[in-house]
Parts: C-alpha cells; sequence; structure tokens
C-alpha cells in the first residue's frame, strides 16, 4: 500500500462473507411479510403519481420507458428532478437519501457546488466542444498520472464501456495474442466482446443477444478468486494464439457482490507475468472511490492498463479513459507523432471536451483537498456496522460487509447463483431476483435509493447524521420479514 489514505478501514473477511452468503443462497428466501409489502408498494400509488405518469407516457417513445441500467423500476420508475449533497427529490416532490449516487462516481456528492461552478465557468467561456486542444486535457492526465504513477500516459474517452474496448484493443495491438480472460459475473459495460459471462458466472453467452459468435470467440471467464481456472485457460491459450490481457475488477466481480481474497490481485500479476498477458484492472468503480491511489494504490499491484469510466469527470457526461504503460498506451497515438498506421484505432467526437475534463480535474482536486473518498468510506463503515446491528436484533440471515464507501447488503444472495448448479440457477433465479426488486422498493418507499436493492455507495455528504437517519428506515424495512 502507498502512503496515500484509503476508504477502507478494514478489508473484509473474504471467507467468511462468503460463509454468510453460501448459507443464504442455500436456505429458502425470507422476504418481507404480504400484508407489509403491500403497505410499501401502496407509497408508490400514493405519493409518486406524477413519476407513474411520465414513465407510463416514456414506455410509448423509449423502449422499457427507461435508459439507464441502474434505474428502479419497481412497482415503476422513479423520476428524479432535483440533486443536493446526500439527497434527491422526486417528481412529485419526495425527498429520499441517495445511496445511488449515479452508481458510484460522485463521491463528493451529488450535483456538489465547487465542480458545477467550474463547468458553468467553462460553458460560458468555451462552451461543451470544439473538436481541438484544451488545456484541461494536459491537466487532467497529468492530475491522474500524479496520483496514480502506474498510468504514464492516459487517452480520455467517452464511457467505461469504450475505455474497455479500447483497452482491449491496445493489449490485441501491443501483445500480437488474441485472448481476452475476464472473471464470470463481473460487468465490464456491454462491448461485444465483454457481454460474456455477465453477471452470473459461467454462462458464457447466455446474454449475447445480437452480438455474433465471432466476437466474443476470444472472450474467456474463470470463476471468481478460481486462480487455477484462470491458469488453466492461460495454458491453453498459449497453444493457440495466447493471452493479451486479463481484465479484473479488483474488489471482485460487481464492485465485490463476489469479493476477492486480499492477494488475488497480487497472483494475477504473477501470473499475467508467467504469460506474457497484460493485466488490465477495470477502475470504473474503484477508481477514487477507493482512495486517490485507487485499488491499485490500495492493494499494491501494478496493472499494465486501467480503465476509468464515471469518476473520472467527477460524474459529468463523457466519463471515460484508459491509462498505463507508455509504450501501450503509444498504440493509440494520434496528433502529433502519431498516425503510423500501425496504431490501435479509436475515437469519439466528444470524448475530451472541455466540460468532461475540467469536470473531472475539479472533482479529482476537490476529492484530494476534503479527504473524500476516506470520509465516504467512514460512512460506508457506519452504515455497515448499523445494517449488521439490525441483523442482529432480528436474527436474520441476511449479510452485510463493505469495501469502504461500497456497501453491500444481501438479502437473497441472487448473485451467488452460478453455472456450477444450473438447475438452481434456472429454478431459483426469478424468485430470488423478483426478492431485491422488493426490497429496493420497500427500502425506496421509507426514502431510501439503493443501488438494486442489494448495494449502497455512500459520499462525503453522508454526516453521522445522514446515516443514522437512513438505519432508522433500514430498521423499518427490516422489521418487516416474514417469521418475525
Ligand atoms: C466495473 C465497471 N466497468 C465498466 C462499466 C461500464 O461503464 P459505462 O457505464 O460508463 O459504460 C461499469 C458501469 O457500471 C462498471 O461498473
Amino acid at each position: 500500500m502507498s502512503t496515500q489514505q484509503y476508504a477502507i478501514s478494514q478489508y473484509p473477511d473474504v471467507e467468511k462473507v462468503y460463509a454468510g452468503l453460501n448459507k443464504l443462497v442455500n436456505q429458502p428466501l425470507k422476504p418481507i411479510k404480504r400484508e407489509k409489502m403491500q403497505e410499501f408498494l401502496g407509497y408508490f400509488e400514493s405519493h409518486c403519481q406524477r413519476s407513474k405518469d411520465l414513465t407510463c407516457q416514456a414506455q410509448k417513445f423509449i423502449p422499457g420507458g427507461v435508459q439507464h441500467n441502474l434505474a428502479f423500476n419497481y412497482p415503476f420508475p422513479i423520476a428524479i428532478d432535483k440533486a443536493e449533497d446526500a439527497h434527491l427529490w422526486d417528481a412529485d416532490g419526495n425527498q429520499y437519501i441517495d445511496f445511488l449516487q449515479a452508481g458510484g462516481p460522485t463521491v463528493l456528492s451529488s450535483n456538489y457546488k465547487p465542480v458545477r461552478d467550474k463547468v458553468i465557468e467553462m460553458l460560458q467561456i468555451c462552451g461543451p466542444v470544439t473538436g481541438l486542444f484544451h488545456e484541461y486535457e494536459l491537466k487532467l492526465a497529468q492530475l491522474v498520472n500524479r496520483l496514480m504513477p502506474n498510468v504514464e500516459m492516459f487517452r480520455m474517452l467517452g464511457s467505461g464501456t469504450e475505455s474497455v474496448m479500447a483497452a482491449i484493443r491496445a493489449a490485441r495491438a501491443f501483445t500480437g495474442k488474441k485472448y481476452v480472460i475476464k472473471v464470470g459475473g463481473a460487468y465490464h459495460g456491454w462491448s461485444d466482446s465483454m457481454v460474456y459471462g455477465l453477471h452470473v458466472p459461467g454462462t458464457g453467452r447466455f446474454e449475447a443477444a445480437g452480438i455474433p459468435r465471432g466476437a466474443s470467440g476470444a472472450t474467456e471467464e474463470f470463476y471468481p478468486n478460481s486462480l487455477g481456472a484462470l491458469k488453466r485457460h492461460l495454458v491453453l491459450n498459449r497453444l493457440r494464439g495466447g493471452t493479451a490481457a486479463v481484465i479484473v475488477e479488483p474488489v471482485g466481480p460487481e464492485s465485490g457482490t463476489r469479493p476477492v481474497a486480499f492477494d488475488f490481485n497480487q497472483k494475477v500479476r504473477a501470473l499475467c507475468d508467467e504469460f506474457g498477458a497484460l493485466l488490465i484492472f477495470d477502475e470504473v468503480v474503484t477508481g477514487f472511490r477507493l482512495g486517490m491511489g485507487g485499488a491499485q494504490g490500495y492493494f499494491g499491484v501494478k496493472p499494465d492498463l486501467t480503465v476509468f469510466g464515471k469518476c473520472i469527470s467527477g460524474g459529468y457526461p463523457m466519463a471515460g479513459g484508459v491509462g498505463g504503460r507508455a509504450d501501450v498506451i503509444m498504440s493509440f497515438a494520434a496528433g502529433i507523432g502519431g498516425g503510423s498506421g500501425e496504431r490501435a484505432y479509436i475515437g469519439g467526437t466528444l470524448s475530451a471536451n472541455p466540460l468532461s475534463c475540467v469536470a473531472g480535474y475539479t472533482a479529482l482536486l476537490e476529492m484530494e483537498r476534503t479527504n473524500a473518498p476516506v470520509i465516504a468510506g467512514q460512512a460506508g463503515d457506519r452504515l455497515t456496522r448499523g445494517l449488521q446491528a439490525i441483523i442482529d436484533k432480528y436474527g436474520l440471515p441476511y449479510v452485510t460487509y463493505n469495501q469502504g464507501s461500497i456497501v453491500h447488503l444481501e438479502t437473497s444472495a441472487v448473485m451467488l447463483l452460478d453455472f456450477h448448479n444450473p438447475l438452481k440457477l434456472a429454478k431459483e433465479l426469478k424468485p430470488r431476483k423478483h426478492m431485491i426488486e422488493e426490497m429496493g422498493a420497500a427500502y425506496m418507499s421509507q426514502g431510501l435509493i439503493t443501488l438494486a436493492g442489494s448495494r449502497m455507495y455512500t459520499s462525503m455528504a453522508d454526516t453521522d447524521e445522514v446515516i443514522d437517519e437512513a438505519l432508522k428506515r433500514f430498521d423499518v424495512v427490516l422489521s418487516s420479514v416474514e417469521g418475525l
């Protein structure tokens, strides 16, 4: 670990977490009492009519009515009008504590004023885009390099998805090798080659509608924490084109929903070195949420390439980038000294626009100045301790743990299902998924917005008062579980 401060005060006891999760996934569901659930759902009818009306109309023009993967759809989506600090307000004026934080980027909190002011200033002077170089591109790249020295060079892009695509392309161009190996269940965006083993380990092309076989034909997955399986892939690939890269979410798939052992990344690094594959850290969530040095600083592991997303522009649009070893990143060279004809082709009209760059630069400096990742991590610790106390008080089988400001509250353990037991997966996926939808709706009825009813991202604005208020509301839901 470097001398920087990190959000994780204590790494979770991974064996204990899995023992709890395995127990949870092997027992019948323990959902909210039916009559209580009706009461919670009643909130939406009585308090959220404008949201209902807007999202009903949207269904006619927008497929499914909502466009964000993380939008909550049960019993119907909520339309948000206002965001400030720790809170969101919906179109009917109801206030919520925001534990979604846009899916992770806003460690400083929602709609943080100092960043907003700089963005407005930039818009007034330069507008959002010119298509030409702006000084803030340089400032941001220099800052990322100072915070993460492994990022010798940095290329800004439009999203995490694009940045993963770019990293894979650079890895293949640089190594001349073919395969890319990911951890089953991990999410690396929705590009053709990465919609593979998505969410549920072992499911390969299960979600690959519209993607030709060839597009993911050189993607492989291995079960979380299975270093033996990773090694088998690496050995086999040596005989058929080699492995260009291994890509990991450093705290484990789905932001640590299946947490990795503390030394996992170090061991993957060693395997990559043994087989001449590049190691790609997907730090779309961990990049700056775990600390200004990212997961690579926290774990003390040097990836060849790092993928950035949401956080690199402080939650403002066009949030993505890839950085790392200069010799690899030079595969992208455009402009001065570039364009040799051998470059890995990437682009984007709106990539590295002045708005995104000033937002990212200001947000990162503010995060460093305020120690936001560590403060958000302390809020995550307080939330997790409080949730554990509620779980203990009611004797619930649920599991809670956190990696700093990434807090997990597993009530149905749907994410623990995998293809090792396809019958169980087929039988239980839907009901376990529905249970977390119900939990999410119940939390929301109490003024708590979570990610998919099972994950919470805390921010610097989550004071002790906010967390204690949230815990009172969680208590209302968790005291309504069947059998109590
Ligand atoms: C770990 C990880 N990688 C990649 C992505 C994709 O990023 P984007 O939504 O910006 O395309 C996400 C998005 O949630 C993510 O969590």
